[in-house]
């Protein structure tokens, strides 16, 4: 039984392979005497059937077929799918050496409809004389240009060659659709070769041949835009060189109202032996055509009307011809309001400062226009830098210009510390930087300053507030502050106006950065400034002067908050207590959690008036529960070189109240009663019970400094003076403006690298908030904070929302109908606003 079916199942599978090969329909090929044509069958390439496939004229078995002009013949394949095994191709060759080409239209011959439904490819291989000109005129949708690899959604293709002399040069490779080019020019001759898979009833070629002077180039693609839309081109033979010194040409018809731009999505140059690789550009309206450029030049952008674009080659060295190639991007856009403004950025009384004008990264990828910068108008980039020492001129050409940052670093560096100690320097953003109309995502000043000899003071105009969860910073800009030490980088935090920080001592080589948030920045800037002062060189990694307002709680943290404080530094904070007031202290949690490996982590709180002094080791004792002062005192935390992951950091914070102690003692005069005055001094003995305690565990050994400078807190006394190795330490006087030395050179790594450092201390407390930079995000509140208000989840700039500006000017738009001759010599007009 079981076997019978077997039987019939593998009877029924084979049954029809017999029947096609039995039943195969015969089919006939005709090609007509003098046509020029002959049709070729071959097995295509992958072969992907699972079985043969034959094909057979009278019976015999052949693996290609030719049929040649005159020829009748009948054949049969084996199969039922053909396709899938061999191919067809159509070729003509038409030769005008002797006499005028008999061209025009061109058609499918013999007809699609008559040959065997296999892939076809037709072939026309015109030959003309040298000098004479043929053009490719294609009449349906204009095409595209593909790339090596990239294939055309119905999988009908046009590929260009050329000739030059006998060698074949290939111009490109064409979809059929939503392109831009009409027509292509070469000379000498042509062969276009229309691939249409076996599905494709296409019953035209789609293009005609007419005959055209001279060309005196290797070709000539014209590119029709109608409306906005782009087009990838690429040089002959890509991404093979292109031929030695040959010349190539495209030419562009742009509407009037529209913008052209030019981009280089990728080149190559050869060894040119004689002349050099270039393009060049006849641009309407330029007084200086050709415009000639290198191809390592930006390239032209926001040109109004019909342009054309030349490739020229050169004679390259025999030995080492290296390859020219070149594969580039034209984009045609409405003219923006903004790229007829011109906003001017002097940069000449400057040295060290750049300012790089960028597309700001995108999360989706998504395609959308481009956004160009350019440069006197005329040359357009995506991105550019602009150096110090001139004037620049820019304009945009860009739709949106939220797509577009800017970021600027300047270098302020001291060589000789005798000349720049005690000396101030205003950080200021200048004013041309503030009115460019988009965003100033960052302003990085680079201070620099010899090493153990001087240190910085940063002091604001108004006061600093540090940036922390329990108080997120929500103004338009913070400084972001940071310093470079030789094994790690310290982030000291963000900070923005209207705090309580006075100042900001740094011992090294610091950053400064301005980053801002929101576009009332421009208005804001201005008015918070903040100076910079070379001082004699301390030890502490930082010393931050804190005068707290009686209104609110002042919230300090650690350095490098959640890497914690970087092994044996020390950090200080001065904080002043107005008379009449009283500040009480309250860390955030009851023990620091640091494990040291070696060397001992400890606080010492000191009251600056008595110099009286508590010491702490953060190791072991819990921390101290919320403690009054009255007079200024300073917190100094000495970190020790903890354990992996059991890093030091603290979050303290200061509230002042009006002193109580007074009215106590004023109440315990007017009740006289002994009791009272007992509970008076009860409650001072209270306050200051902790005073003098002085480790209890033996002598706390610390390294105060550690790294410099090893110290008993025991017993506090100046530091002494560190080693001062003068011969290492020789600098030439130099002139006031030398302060303002060079850039550096090398600021990988060492330097606060903002996507990197500076946003890492909020990691792991982002929650429900995007993660983007910096995300002043609260974290749950600590059990200390749970009776107050949990602070709101706030990210001042949210990547998903764009940062808008609003333009200054008419509205977009409005201009769409002038013609701007846009590369006219256009005024530099005063920057707006
Ligand atoms: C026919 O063309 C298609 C692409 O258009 C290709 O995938 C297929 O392999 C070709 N068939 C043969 C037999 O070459
Ligand atoms: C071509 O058309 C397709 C769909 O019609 C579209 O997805 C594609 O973006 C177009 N390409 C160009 C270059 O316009
Ligand atoms: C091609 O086919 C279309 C219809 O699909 C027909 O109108 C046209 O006449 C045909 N052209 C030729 C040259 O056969
Ligand atoms: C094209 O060929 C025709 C004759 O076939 C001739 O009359 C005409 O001058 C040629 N045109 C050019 C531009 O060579
Ligand atoms: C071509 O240029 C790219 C950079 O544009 C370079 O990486 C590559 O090495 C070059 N190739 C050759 C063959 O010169
Ligand atoms: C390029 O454009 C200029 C000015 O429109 C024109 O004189 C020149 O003949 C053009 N060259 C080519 C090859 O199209
Ligand atoms: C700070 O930068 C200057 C200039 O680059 C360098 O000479 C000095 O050694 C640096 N200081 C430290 C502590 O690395
Ligand atoms: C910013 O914070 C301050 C207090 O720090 C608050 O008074 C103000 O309303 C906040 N502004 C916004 C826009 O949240
Ligand atoms: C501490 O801060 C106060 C207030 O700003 C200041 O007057 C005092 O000089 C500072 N003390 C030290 C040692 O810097
Ligand atoms: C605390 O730090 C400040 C500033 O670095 C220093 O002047 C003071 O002497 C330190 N106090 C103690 C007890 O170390
Ligand atoms: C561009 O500026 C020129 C003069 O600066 C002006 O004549 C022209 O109308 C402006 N065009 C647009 C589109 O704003």
């Amino acid at each position: 039984m079981l076997l019978i079916f077997f039987l019939i199942r593998e009877f029924l599978l084979f049954l029809p392979v017999f029947t096609a090969g039995g039943q195969g329909g015969d089919t006939e090929i005709t090609v007509p005497q003098g046509s020029g044509v002959t049709v070729l069958i071959k097995p295509g390439t992958p072969a992907l059937a699972p079985r043969p496939c034959h094909l057979l004229l009278a019976k015999r078995p052949l693996s290609v077929l030719l049929v040649k002009p005159g020829e009748r013949t009948g054949f049969t394949f084996t199969c039922r799918d053909p396709e899938k095994h061999f191919v067809l191709e159509i070729q003509k060759n038409i030769d005008c050496t002797s006499g005028p080409c008999p061209l025009g239209d061109i058609p499918l011959q013999p007809p699609a409809a008559a040959l065997p439904t296999l892939n076809k490819t037709f072939v026309w291989d015109v030959r003309a004389r040298k000098s004479a000109g043929l053009e490719l005129r294609f009449s349906g949708p204009r095409l595209r240009q593909i790339g090596p690899g990239d294939r055309c959604p119905d999988g009908v293709t046009h590929t260009v060659s050329g000739l030059v002399g006998t060698t074949i040069v290939k111009i490109g490779t064409f979809c059929g659709n939503n392109g831009t080019v009409s027509r292509i020019k070469l000379q000498e001759g042509v062969k276009v070769a229309l691939h249409l898979p076996w599905l494709q009833h296409r019953n035209t070629s789609g293009f005609s041949i007419v005959n055209h002077t001279a060309i005196k180039r290797l070709c000539i693609i014209e590119s029709v835009f109608e409306g906005e839309g782009f087009a990838t081109l690429m040089s002959a033979n890509y991404p093979a060189g292109f031929p030695e010194d040959e010349l190539m040409t495209w030419q562009f018809v742009v509407p009037a109202p529209l913008r052209a731009s030019v981009s280089f999505l990728d080149f190559n140059v050869s060894n040119c032996e004689r002349k050099e690789e270039r393009v060049e550009y006849y641009i309407p309206g330029s007084a200086t055509n050709p415009e000639v450029f290198r191809l390592d030049d930006p390239q032209p952008g926001n040109m109004a009307g019909n342009f054309n674009l030349s490739l020229q080659g050169c004679d390259q060295d025999a030995q080492s011809p290296g390859a020219l190639r070149l594969r580039f991007h034209v984009l045609v856009q409405h003219p923006q309001t903004e790229s007829n403004k011109t906003y001017v950025v002097d940069l000449s009384q400057e040295r060290t400062l750049f300012l790089t004008i960028e597309p700001r990264p995108r999360l989706s990828r998504r395609f959308v226009a481009g956004c160009f910068v350019c440069l006197e108008s005329r040359t357009c980039s995506p991105s550019v830098t602009l150096a110090p020492g001139s004037r620049h001129k820019i304009s945009f050409l860009c739709d949106d210009l939220t797509r577009l940052w800017a970021v600027a670093e300047k270098t302020l560096s001291c060589t000789d510390y005798h000349y720049c100690q005690r000396r101030s320097f205003p950080l200021l953003v200048p004013g041309d930087i503030l009115r460019l109309p988009v965003q100033l995502r960052d302003f990085s000043w680079k201070l620099l300053m010899p090493k153990d000899r001087l240190s910085l003071a940063l002091t604001p105009v108004q006061k600093l507030q540090q940036h922390t969860h329990e108080r997120p910073c929500n103004a338009s800009f913070s400084y972001v502050v940071a310093s470079a030490g030789p094994g790690h980088d310290l982030y000291f935090g963000s900070f923005c106006a209207g705090g309580s920080i006075e100042q900001v001592l740094v011992r090294q080589n610091s950053s400064v950065t301005l980053r801002t948030f929101a576009p009332s920045f421009q208005s804001e800037v201005p008015r918070q400034g903040l100076t910079v002062s070379f001082l004699p060189y301390f030890k502490e990694e930082g010393i931050f002067t804190v005068t707290p307002d009686t209104k609110s709680k002042v919230y300090l943290r650690t350095p490098n908050w959640d890497r914690g404080l970087p092994a044996l530094s020390s950090v200080s904070w001065n904080i002043s207590v107005p008379s009449g007031q009283e500040a009480c202290l309250t860390f955030s949690k009851e023990r620091t959690g640091v494990v040291c490996q070696s060397g001992r982590a400890f606080m010492i709180i000191q009251a600056q008036r008595t110099r009286a002094e508590e010491i702490f080791s953060l190791e072991d004792d819990t921390l101290p529960k919320p403690s009054f002062h009255h007079h200024s005192f300073w917190v100094n935390i000495s970190n020790c070189s903890p354990a992996h992951g059991k890093q030091l950091d603290l979050l303290f914070w200061v509230t002042l109240s009006p002193r109580t102690l007074d009215l106590t003692a004023i109440i315990a005069a007017v009740v006289g009663g002994g009791v009272s005055l007992l509970f008076a001094l009860g409650l001072i003995i209270c306050c200051v019970k902790k005073k003098k305690k002085k480790g209890n565990k033996g002598p706390a050994v610390g390294v105060y400094n550690g790294n410099i400078n090893t110290q008993m807190p025991l017993q506090p006394k100046k530091f002494q003076k560190g080693r001062r190795d003068n011969d290492s330490h020789v600098y030439a006087v130099i002139e006031d403006t030398m302060v303002y030395g060079h850039l550096l050179q090398d600021s990988g790594g060492s330097f606060l690298q903002p996507e990197v450092d500076t946003y890492r201390p909020f990691q792991g407390a982002t929650g429900k908030c995007p993660p983007s930079p910096p995300p002043m995000c609260s974290r749950a509140p600590t059990t200390k904070l749970a009776s107050e208000e949990p602070p709101p989840c706030f990210s001042p700039e949210p990547e998903s929302e764009p940062y808008t500006f609003s333009h200054p000017g008419p509205v977009a738009g409005s201009h769409r109908s002038t013609q701007v001759p846009l590369l006219d010599s256009q005024e530099p007009g005063p920057p707006t606003e």
